[in-house]
């Protein structure tokens, strides 16, 4: 592969260009690369540079080896209403990433949780490192997923996982998460993102027409009525705002205690 030719810092994202592949490693590891507002704009504003970069022909998203991302920032969205939620329509905007052209691969280590979980399934392919852990906890603090995990993970892992995942908060480990077909590969956590940026050089090398006119077709057959699917899902997630239940789960979260749930 090329040596690094570019490098520009963003303030919560680093973004990498090596020759046809470049990198996006989220860059708030104080919070397990917690997923606020401001850094998925500029996953956005880094991924739309990139889409418009013709020399780009395939983009790695990443963390670090403790944490890919522990999902959406519950301290950003923990004091909330249901009508902000809608207002604000956060989730909306990973659409943008999910219209990406290109190749997108997760190079997963650590924690991919929640909206981390989401974020790595927006993508087209996750190299997991074996210390990889994928789960949707959001029940645990009141709500559920709102940024696509009923819907890409029920077509991952088919619904029984699903659910328990969902519902349970039970969280696969990189080796079941290959058993159950959400990821493509587990390597040691040394080399995860070498492998990551192995397969990225791979399809670099292929024509970028069709690697884009391919990627449309798989997503497509993927898919189906997913976008129906998740509209509903994010109005959901929104309405959960309107519970006690989810003040109390979050605010559990922000002082580290036990949440009392009382279905209200
Ligand atoms: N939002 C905000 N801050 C977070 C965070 C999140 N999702 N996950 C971790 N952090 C912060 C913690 O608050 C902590 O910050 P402080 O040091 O300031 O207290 C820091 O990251 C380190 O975390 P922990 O001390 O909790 O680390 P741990 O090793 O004990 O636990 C963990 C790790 C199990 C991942 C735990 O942090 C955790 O449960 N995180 C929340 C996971 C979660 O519920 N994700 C779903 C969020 S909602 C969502 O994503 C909605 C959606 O569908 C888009």
């Amino acid at each position: 592969m090329d040596s690094q030719t570019d490098s520009i810092e963003y303030s919560l994202i680093k973004l990498t260009v090596e020759g046809p592949v470049a990198t996006i490693q989220l860059n708030r590891p104080e919070v397990l690369n917690a997923l606020n507002l401001q850094m998925v704009d500029e996953v956005i504003a880094a991924i739309t540079h990139l889409e418009e970069d013709p020399t780009t022909r395939c983009v790695i998203i990443t963390g670090n080896e403790r944490a890919f991302a522990a999902g959406a920032d519950i301290k950003e969205m923990a004091g909330a209403t249901s009508i902000d939620m809608l207002t604000r329509d956060q989730f909306a905007r990973w659409d943008r990433i999910r219209r990406f052209k290109k190749p997108l691969i997760a190079a997963v280590s650590g924690y991919a949780l929640g909206g981390g979980n989401e974020l790595a399934m927006l993508c087209d392919m996750i190299v997991a490192s074996e210390t990889a852990q994928f789960g949707q906890p959001e029940i645990n603090i009141g709500v559920m997923p709102g940024a696509g995990g009923t819907q890409r993970l029920t077509r991952a892992v088919g619904k029984a996982l699903a659910m328990e995942v969902v519902l349970a908060g039970r969280t696969l480990n990189a080796r079941e998460a290959l058993q159950y077909g959400l990821v493509n590969r587990v390597v040691p956590v040394e080399v995860y993102l070498t492998e990551a940026k192995r397969l990225a050089a791979q399809i670099a090398e292929k024509s970028p027409l069709a690697a884009q006119l391919a990627k449309e077709a798989v997503l497509k057959a993927q898919e189906g009525s997913l976008q129906e699917g998740l509209l509903a899902e994010r109005k959901n997630f929104y309405l959960l705002f309107a519970s006690e239940d989810q003040k109390e789960g979050m605010a559990a979260f922000v002082e580290k205690r036990k949440p009392q749930f009382r279905g209200k």
